[in-house]
């Protein structure tokens, strides 16, 4: 069962294996290694995703990601999914598509998300994941895998500062990350998860429309059913627009009316320097990001020797040409794939982890473990049974459907027999001394005793804290902080009777907690004879993977431990 590396993001997936010590690309039954995110029905309700999901029409869900910890409903085929729902559901479909390259079945997986994502995104990507039978192995921003992977291709003898910027689809990802002969730490680093490739494409549609309404005499319906279906047959068009501009000066934009379902068409040429007028407050942002990274590392922008670009949207000219002339002094990166480098470093990731954690009780396991010694939950992937009907995973042993009810015993009888699940251990990387493969967790080579990769520090991404006196945010755990923390100490006393405290968590940098992005609900089982005024002490910090994980014990003075989790539903 191998473990694998997973680039998750709002437009696309891709996944990585190590193989001979080495990650290697998994490809998807098109033999691409890029699977986009988009979910749609075939005509014969059955599920597709991936480019069949693109090619299905105007149906297609995409861009459902940065939607992830938003109260939101989205319809897929007459029924409706919350974006984890839908998250559960890709991941199943990436797990067939592994397991269909590699023969067997996934055991776990290292996640790489976006570096903006806070945590409630994290939490709740993590229980997709475990919903569609995938045991995250770890977390780690796509900003530190994309690092990863360059480091360990071109290990320095030299220390450096390179800044690793991260711009995809739906946010943008700015990391200072110092490396040295065997180590890579992060100096700091700065997210935005409301800028992305998808702004600079919306701004063509907003042109385009502007253009059909004020040259063409289109009379927009009002309806947002029509608007919304105008904008959507406009968005691919752009989206391609877009990306030409990245190489040519200029582009013709020609849609008949039937391809626009309207009485007007479009023939436009846009140029080059007319799209990045158009893009100027998106710039403007994404630099802004830049700004904040190099503040909470310290650095002035001459403290940066080199550049390392991932993600698609980082072929943007301008974007490429701004960031040269802020960092005079650095030197770009070149040779690393910016569309598949952050999967090859989760993939390297995976061979890092030395120890595995449980999901249900946090106690760590050595690595072969394939269940928690203290309370048996598995430490590995499991089987599921996608819902005829609606194709939420389920384990595959459910009477029915835990979404629509639907029951699952004519899927159970179809669905052949399950992948062997028989432990062959995870692979380690290969020492580029001695070429020898090293076992997976060891960060050196047995052989020879020379480092096989570097040791790796992460740093918390934001503020997160409790709603003080006044109203002011009480920071518990600070962002910037080395990665797992110690536990801070806060003491709640409970004002009513009642058997559970409920604490509501922010996370931000705002003086105001409500201010600031309401993450998630701390929970704590008040002791039985408690009742009001009963006093607790709650322990909060981050683990290697920068997750909030708390524990809570009486505040009266025996110690005696209580019952406390987190909620993370919006
Ligand atoms: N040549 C190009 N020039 C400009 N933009 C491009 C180019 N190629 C792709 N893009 C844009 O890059 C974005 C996709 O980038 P990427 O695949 O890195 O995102 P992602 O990993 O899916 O998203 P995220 O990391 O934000 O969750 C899209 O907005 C796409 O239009
Ligand atoms: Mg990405």
């Amino acid at each position: 069962m191998p473990a694998i590396g997973l680039d998750l993001g709002a437009s696309k997936a891709v996944m990585a294996v190590l193989a001979g010590g080495e990650p290697r690309l998994i490809p998807n039954r098109e033999h691409s290694p890029l699977t986009p995110a988009a979910l749609a029905l075939d005509p014969q309700g059955g599920l597709v995703w991936g480019h069949d999901a693109l090619a299905s029409g105007e149906g297609a869900l995409e861009m459902w990601l940065p939607r992830l910890g938003e109260a939101a409903s989205l319809a897929l085929g007459g029924l409706e999914y919350t974006p984890e729902e839908l998250a559960a559901l890709f991941f199943d479909c990436l797990r067939q598509e592994a397991e269909a390259h590699l023969g067997q079945a996934l055991g776990r997986v290292v996640l790489a998300t976006p570096l903006a994502f806070g945590q409630r995104q994290l939490a709740l990507l993590r229980q997709a994941a475990h919903r569609a039978g995938l045991f995250v192995l770890s977390l780690v921003p796509s900003t530190l895998a994309a690092g990863l992977a360059y480091a360990w291709e071109h290990p320095t003898a030299e220390p450096h500062t390179m800044l690793v910027a991260d711009f995809g689809a739906g946010s943008l990802g700015v990391a200072l990350l110092r490396t040295f002969p065997g180590a890579l730490t992060v100096l700091g680093q700065a997210g935005n998860r409301w800028l992305g490739g998808e702004d600079f494409t919306q701004a063509i549609v907003a042109h385009l429309l502007r253009r059909l309404q004020a040259e063409r005499g289109l009379l927009l319906d009002e309806t947002q059913a029509a608007r919304r279906a105008l904008r959507r047959r406009l968005r691919r068009t752009a989206e391609a627009a877009k990306v030409a501009l990245s190489t040519v000066e200029q582009v013709r934009i020609a849609l008949a009316p039937e391809d626009l379902g309207l009485k007007v068409g479009l023939d436009e040429v846009l140029r080059r320097n007319q799209f990045e007028g158009m893009a100027e407050p998106w710039l403007a942002q994404a630099l802004e990001t830049v700004e904040r990274a190099l503040a909470e590392a310290g650095l002035s922008p001459e403290g940066v020797d080199a550049v390392l670009l991932a993600g698609a949207a980082s072929r943007m000219p301008f974007w490429q040409a701004e960031l040269a002339r802020r960092l005079r002094r650095a030197r770009f990166l070149r040779d690393f794939n910016p569309l598949t480098g952050t999967a090859m470093g989760a993939a390297l990731w995976a061979a890092l982890v030395g120890q595995v954690r449980c999901p249900t009780c946090g106690v760590a396991s050595p690595r072969e473990a394939t269940a928690c010694p203290r309370c048996g939950s598995r430490l590995s992937g499991e089987a599921r049974l996608a819902c005829p009907r609606c194709f939420v995973p389920n384990r595959p042993e459910g009477l029915s459907c835990h979404k629509c009810g639907t029951s699952l015993r004519a899927a159970r009888q179809r669905a052949g027999a399950p992948l062997a699940r028989a432990w062959s251990g995870d692979e380690g990387l290969r020492c580029h001394r001695c070429g020898l493969v090293a076992p997976a967790g060891a960060g050196s080579c047995p052989h020879c005793g020379s480092v096989v990769a570097p040791f790796v520090g992460g740093l918390s991404r934001y503020d997160v804290g409790l709603e003080g006196d006044g109203g002011r945010m009480d920071v518990v755990l600070p962002r910037g902080r080395g990665l797992p923390t110690q536990p801070a100490w806060r003491v709640f006393a409970s004002a009513e009777e009642g058997e559970l405290l409920e604490v509501p968590l922010y996370e931000g940098d705002k003086p105001v907690a409500r201010r600031n992005e309401r993450c998630g609900t701390l929970r704590v089982e008040l002791p039985a004879d408690g009742g009001s005024g009963c006093r607790v002490r709650v322990g909060f910090g981050f683990d290697a993977d920068g997750l909030l994980e708390v524990r809570a014990e009486a505040d009266d003075g025996s110690g005696h431990a209580l019952d406390a989790w987190l909620e993370w539903a919006p």
